[in-house]
This record gives C-alpha cells, structure tokens and sequence, in this order.
C-alpha cells in the first residue's frame, strides 16, 4: 500500500477534481438508491392501493394536492426518469473529472520520469536495457492510468453503493436485509481469492507479451542483420515459439477466467434467487408489502454485481501496484551528478591527464586506464592508437565527464574536471561517440541538436564536416528525412552529420572517437584539414586506427592494455621498436600487398 504513496505527489494540482468526482459520486449513488423506493410506493400505493404509510407518500400526496395515489402511476414512471437522468447526468461530470484527473496525472508523472531518464549518467544508459524502459513509460503508465481513471472511482462506487444500500434496505426491513447480503461475503471472497491465485496468471501473460514484443522490436531493429545473413527462418521459428507461449498463457488466464465469471453468476443469481423466494415468503405471512419485495430485488442486484465486480478492480488494483513499483525503480535510480553549483570557467582547452586510473562499477578491480599521463595544449592535436579493447573510448568518456576517474585528476585550463559544472563542460567539451547516432529527424534537425542555430551556422558545419556537397544531392536537400537510425545516409555519411553536429557552435575541445573510420582517405584528409582550419583554437583529441590519421597529429598517445605504452611524434616514433612501429609496419605491408595481391603476414 505505501507503494502507492508515491503516487500521491503526482495528483498535485489534480486532488481537488479528484475530490469533486468523488462527491458527485456520492450524489450519483445516492439517486440510484431512491429508484427501488420509487419502485415500492409506486407498487405499494399506485398499483397496490395500500396507503402505506410513508412520509415520501405523504409528501408527494400533499404536492400533487391528492387523497390517493391510486392511478397515479405516470407520476412515478416520471419520477424513475428523472431520477436515472439526474444519475446518468452525474455520471458524466465523474467521468469527465476522474479522466481529466487521473490523465493529468499520469502526464505529471510520464514528465517525471522522463526528464529522470534523462538525467541518468551515461554509465546506467550502457546498459540499460531499452526495451524494458520503453515498457514502463508506455504500458506501465497506461496500467496505471486505467486504474486511476476508473478502478479508483469505482472503488468508491462500490463501497459507498454498498454501505448507502444496506443502510436503506435495513430501514425497510431489517429481515430482508440480512437475506439481501447473506451470500454477499461469499460472493467477496470468492472474488478475493479467485483473483489473488490468478494475478500470478496476469503476470505471467504479461511477461509473455513482453517477451514477444522484444523479439518484434529486436527483429524490426535488427531487420537488416537478419536480411544480410538470410536468417527470416530462424527468426520467424522463434517468434513463433514465442508467439505460441504467448496464446498458451492467455488461453489458461481467460479459461481461469471463464471459471470465474460462470461460478461467480451462478453465486449471485442464488443471492437474488434467496431475495425473491425469502421475500415472496415474508410478503405472504403479511410482513413486507409487495413493493418492499420489488425494492428489494432492484436493490440485491445494485449490491451483488458490482461486488462480483470487485475482483476485478482488486486485480487492477495489484496490476497498478507493480507498474508503480517499476516506475519508481527507475526513479530511484540516482541521477548524474552535473555538480550544478561548480565552477563555470571560460574555457580555453588545455588538457592534463595526471596520474589517472579508471575502473567500471562492474568490475571495480579490473583497470581499464591505469597511469594515464598526458597533455594537450590548446590549438593542438593529440591523437590516439591503440589495440582494440585498450580503452581510448573509455579515456574520451572520461574527458567528456562522463565517469570520474578512480585515481588521478584531469584537469582543464588547470581546473579539476570534477569541480566543473557539467552542462557548462559539455558545451565546451564535445565528443563525436564512436557509434554515431541520428534521431529520426531531417539533416537539419540532426545537425542543430539544440534547434537554435541559424541557418548560416548549420551550412558552415556541413561543410566543415565536408558533408555540404552530399546533403545538396539530396532531392530535399537539408530536409531531407533521416529514417531511424539514417538508413537512408550511408556510413561515411553518417558520421559526418555526426561531426557537423559536434562543431556547430565552437567548443574548445574536440573528441572524435573513431568519426572518421567511414570516410575513404581523400574525403577524410579533407575533414581533418577543414576541422583544423575552422577550429585553431580548439585542442582536438582524434581516436583512430590509421597511421595515416595519426601521423599529422602534433602528438601522438599509443595504448595497450589500458596504459599509454608509447608517446611521441610520428616521425619519431615510426624508428622506435614498439606498437607504433608495428602498427605502422603492418599497414605498409598490408596497403603494398593489397597492391600486388600478395599475403602480409
Ligand atoms: N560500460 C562498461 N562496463 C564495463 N566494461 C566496459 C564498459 N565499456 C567498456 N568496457 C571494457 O573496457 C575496455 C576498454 O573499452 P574501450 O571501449 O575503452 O576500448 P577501445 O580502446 O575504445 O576499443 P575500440 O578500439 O574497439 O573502440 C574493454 O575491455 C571493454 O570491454
Ligand atoms: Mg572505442
């Protein structure tokens, strides 16, 4: 229960609708309780001429200004009908308010947890699955939304139809009301029971369709893997494996479920079936009139169906218990620290690595830099080698603040990182990631991330990306539409709306972890020579693979292992035994004999 504690902050701004709903409620309840009385003095005094009496009765003579009711029955079928309008008419207005009410809050709620997700450091964002976040902002919240917009009102419903009714009926006729509600706890507890055995089924059948969803999503995402390696018929096998447990447990739950609604209609058909024939006995030995008899059926009928109803809503009830459990795990989660009160510094872009070590969480034993030393003065280039695994992504991640270093500082312009305000560092920090990523969007959109430069701005950046020429092509030029992920662009492509977007507005350091991988050697000369130009101030860090990169860096970092196993320029250390030589011997040969059709070795 305190599990839905939480909840209670999200109806801010709404507790008053939700408060007004439930009066009306009220009021609803109690017009639908006056209709069995209608009934009986209609049955007792128009029909039945029995001048029962009743101070109702008496009103309503004195208002008609009549000696008997006799005769008047149009009178009382007026009266049901105003009385089921006034209700139906209520009913709207709770309605309406208990969905404004709860869509408001579940939108309360969806922002926050939004804006948590992005917040959460980069580190949780690895390896958070997708699919499941994507589960509890969606299905979790609309679980939760049903049950805030009707479960919660018919809760309220519910009990005060039963406690209103008992309280009318016991007026009438204390006797009958016993019988009215003698089967009622069974028909309860049934309920309680039945559908505390079968959440577990509910669950079940949800992670089912959960599952079934991922392999959808996993497939549309991976479509093009699963074409490339011909793999449609393994892929549909286990969708249709999937697909099968999926029809199996929601075969089981509703055939669960038939049992229930069968046995459950049979127990309540025996409470009206107990009222009628217990009442039709009462009326005969002359204790109840015929319209108490006729109250009383419309009345055992406004108790049992809604409580057989009532497993229904508990089941709901746990449903919404569990998303807003999940929805709260996330929100548990702790966000980044952007040390939103530090330092915002003008940054000019000398970097200092001193001393610094680095472990992941996962692994806290397990170094992936160690001794890491070196600098970058502002308006230099540094770039990094190294075997694949030996953590120059890991050190740009550093640099870009995303994880702190476990030992060792990294300084800017003299200043600990740390102590640097983290959205402030990042605009002057830039980072094109390794697997660049584009929203679906038009190119604009994808190279003016922030959606405030102008025009001019974006054109320069694609041309310093040397993109210009490519986008132009295009029918639709700068508009044109970028599928998911860019499919329509290709990888070279790709990368190079990437790095438009990292240089838009002019950062003082620049990282670009493998960006240029994808580009043939022209095109990439030509990147690097107009990033240069257009960002002589900038210190730019280059991650690569390729001598040819790294050779016209004014210094060079090699790493292996997670330490820099070498340092220097390229003439240098293209004669020094070690990685680089290696490296750089291994590409010469392998270019040669790409030439002549021979083997390197
Ligand atoms: N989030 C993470 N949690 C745990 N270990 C990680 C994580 N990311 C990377 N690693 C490990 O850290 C090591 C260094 O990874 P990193 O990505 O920095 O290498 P890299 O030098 O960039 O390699 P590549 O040239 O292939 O891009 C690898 O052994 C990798 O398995
Ligand atoms: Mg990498």
């Amino acid at each position: 229960m305190e599990n839905l504690l939480p909840l209670f902050s999200y109806m801010r701004g709404y507790k008053k609708t939700y408060l007004i709903a439930a009066i009306l409620m009220g009021l609803s309840v109690g017009f639908s309780l006056v209709n069995p009385l209608i009934l009986q003095i209609a049955v007792d005094n128009s029909i039945g001429d029995l001048n029962v009496e009743n101070p109702i009765v008496a009103g309503i003579m004195e208002l008609l200004k009549i000696e008997s009711l006799s005769g008047y029955l149009w009178f009382f079928a007026f009266l049901y009908v105003v009385f089921t309008a006034l209700r139906g008419f209520l009913l709207y207005f709770v309605g309406k308010l208990s969905a404004s009410a709860s869509e408001g809050t579940v939108k309360n709620l969806r922002d926050r947890l939004f804006n948590h997700i992005q917040r959460l450091p980069f580190s949780y964002h690895k390896n958070a699955n997708t699919g499941d976040l994507i589960q509890r902002a969606t299905s979790d919240m609309e679980t939760l939304k049903k049950f805030l917009a009707l479960q919660l009102v018919e809760t309220g419903k519910v009990a005060l139809m039963v406690l209103f009714s008992v309280y009318v009926m016991w007026r009438l006729s204390p006797r009958m009301t016993i019988s009215a509600v003698s089967l009622t706890p069974v028909i309860f507890l049934f309920a309680w029971f039945f559908f505390r055995k079968i959440q577990s089924g509910f669950e079940i059948a949800d992670e089912a369709e959960a599952e079934l969803s991922t392999v959808i999503q996993e497939n549309l995402s991976g479509i093009r893997v699963v074409k490339a390696f011909g793999a449609e018929g393994a892929q549909i096998k286990v969708f249709g494996e999937k697909n099968s447990e999926y029809r199996d447990k929601s075969y089981k739950l509703l055939s669960d479920l038939a049992w229930y609604w069968s046995i459950s209609d049979f127990l309540c058909f025996s409470q009206i079936g107990l009222v009628l024939v217990y009442g039709v006995y009462l009326n005969l030995s002359g204790e109840i009139t015929l319209g108490v008899l006729v109250a009383f059926t419309s009345y055992v009928t406004m108790l049992v169906w809604p409580i057989r109803q009532m497993g229904n809503i508990i089941a709901d009830f746990g449903k919404a218990l569990v998303s807003v459990e999940r929805i709260q795990m996330i929100l548990l989660e702790d966000e980044e620290d952007y040390v939103e009160t530090g330092l915002k510094p003008q940054i000019a872009g000398n970097v200092k690595f001193e001393d610094v070590a680095f472990s992941y969480s996962d692994d806290p034993k397990r170094k992936i830099l160690d001794g890491i030393n070196f600098d970058i003065k502002h308006g230099e280039v540094l770039a990094v080698l190294g075997k694949t695994g030996s953590g120059k992504s890991t050190l740009a991640h550093l640099l870009a603040g995303f994880y702190q270093p476990v030992k060792g500082k990294i300084l800017i312009d003299g200043i600990d990182l740390r102590s640097i305000e983290k959205t402030w560092l990042r605009k002057s920090v830039r980072l094109v990631l390794q697997e660049p990523f584009l929203f679906s969007g038009t190119i604009t959109e994808n190279i003016d991330i922030y959606g405030k430069s102008e025009q001019e701005q974006i054109f320069k950046a694609a041309k310093t990306a040397s993109i210009d020429k490519d986008i132009i092509r295009f029918e639709k030029g700068y508009e044109t539409y970028v599928g998911e992920e860019g499919v329509t662009l290709s990888g070279g492509q790709r990368q190079r709306i990437a790095i438009a977007r990292t240089i838009i507005d002019k950062a003082s350091v620049l990282i670009f972890d493998d960006s240029l991988s994808a580009l043939d050697a022209k095109t990439e000369r030509q990147v690097r020579k107009e990033l240069r130009a257009e960002n002589e101030e900038a210190s730019i860090l280059i991650i690569t693979h390729k001598i040819s990169t790294a050779m016209e860096a004014d210094k060079i970092i090699v790493m292996d292992g997670g330490r820099i196993v070498q340092q220097g320029k390229h003439d240098e250390l293209a004669v020094a035994d070690g990685l680089y030589k290696e490296i750089w011997d291994h590409q010469n040969t392998f270019n040669g004999n790409i030439m002549t059709g021979h083997r390197g070795n």
